[in-house]
């Protein structure tokens, strides 16, 4: 905890926006919601959020929390806070030095949803730019679009002033590339069953020797915030999969994946496996829970039990019948309550909030309780 927020800062902030609350547009309306009331500002992320500073004096949690509280934009807030993570090249899981794919090129992805606005952008796959969250929000504000992908992502980051460079490799995600690459032969994977067996070996073996941190290998960060008004953003961004097929994209820049915000009810992220939340588009799930009145943490836990039935594949089952992966989801309503829950316990499932008593990393609630994992 370093910095503690006065309550004064905020006063200005949610009298302003009160002003502008209340409007309800006219046509159809989504489904009853769970509360209207105001409550206290915040900041959620993933753990990664409390703990990267990037040579600066704040982390991604109190950068977006200090922010919100000058009155700026809730998503531009977190922008900043999440380009912290991204510009650190100690985060193998994010932006720059983030773990690269099968053939040593760092692919990003990200996407941002915006809840007053009712407006979201995307990029995937997204090669040479630290910061894929700036060019996710770019997508948002000025395309017709929700998602690019690829060369035509980066040909949109060129277009509008953002410096494309050659490499996002750091001298160690490469040398980590090169030694995983010594391990295995990343062109065998034409059976998909061998070649999940062969890469797990090899990064349950880089784990275990300490080479690589086992919460980086799906690293990601996510970071949702409310502000006084209630106004709730979000944001997720990563590096993906360590050594993923070229090409792959997991479920952080997916609306209703990697994040989902409604306005009126809340947000909710993810880290871990990508591909299991993709077949559940689990942040979706969770925050349509709790318009129906869950809890974030019963929402949160919701998404685990759909995801956990979900996974039938033998090679993605423990022994006795349960997923061998972790996910973790980090939810906020728009009252400021919030919770952190993952598939699996251990002490590293933790998340970060932020609010008026400064930067805190608590401990997720876990579906499954204790199991050594890998990642
Ligand atoms: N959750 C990050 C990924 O699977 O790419």
């Amino acid at each position: 905890m370093s910095h503690k927020f006065s309550r004064r800062e905020f006063v200005g902030v949610g009298a302003a926006a009160g002003v502008l609350s209340g409007v309800r547009p006219l046509g159809a309306e989504a489904p009853a919601v769970r509360s209207s009331e105001r409550g206290r500002p915040l900041v959620i992320a993933s753990a990664n959020g409390n703990r990267y500073r990037n040579g600066g004096p704040r982390n991604c949690v109190e950068e977006a929390f200090e922010r919100m509280a000058r009155g700026e934009d809730v998503l531009d807030a977190l922008v900043e806070g999440v380009q912290i993570v991204e510009l650190d090249p100690e985060d193998s899981s994010v932006g720059y030095g983030g773990l690269p794919n099968a053939e040593g090129v760092v692919q990003l992805d990200a996407c941002c949803m915006h809840g007053p606005k009712k407006r979201a952008g995307g990029v995937a796959a997204l090669e040479g730019v630290r910061t894929p969250s700036v060019v996710a929000r770019a997508v948002a504000d000025l395309t017709d679009h929700h998602l690019l992908v690829g060369p035509g992502a980066q040909q949109f980051a060129r277009n509008i002033g953002i410096e494309i460079e050659a490499d996002l490799n750091t001298d160690r995600s490469r040398s980590l590339w090169l030694d995983w690459k010594r391990r295995t032969d990343p062109l065998h994977y034409l059976d998909p069953e061998e070649r999940e067996t062969a890469l797990r070996r090899v990064a349950d073996e880089m784990i275990a020797e300490g080479l690589v941190d086992s919460g980086h290998y799906y690293g990601t960060i996510n970071c949702n915030g409310v502000n006084a008004a209630g106004e709730v953003c979000g944001i997720t961004t990563t590096s993906g999969l360590a050594w993923k097929i070229p090409g792959r994209v997991g479920d952080s820049p997916i609306l209703g994946a990697g994040l989902y915000v409604d306005g009126a009810v809340g947000a909710a992220g993810s880290t871990g496996r990508g591909e299991a939340n993709l077949f559940a588009l689990a942040s979706f799930l969770i925050v349509d829970e709790m318009r129906r009145g869950a809890a974030p943490l019963d929402a949160g836990m919701t998404a685990l039990r759909r995801i956990s039935a979900n996974t039938i594949e033998k090679r993605l089952l423990t022994e006795d019948g349960r997923p061998n992966f972790n996910l973790k989801f980090y939810v906020l309503d728009r009252t400021g309550e919030h919770a952190g829950v993952s598939m699996w316990f251990d002490e590293r499932q933790q998340y970060a909030i932020c609010s008026e008593g400064g930067a805190e990393t608590l401990a997720c609630e876990s579906l499954l309780g204790e199991r050594p994992i890998s990642s």
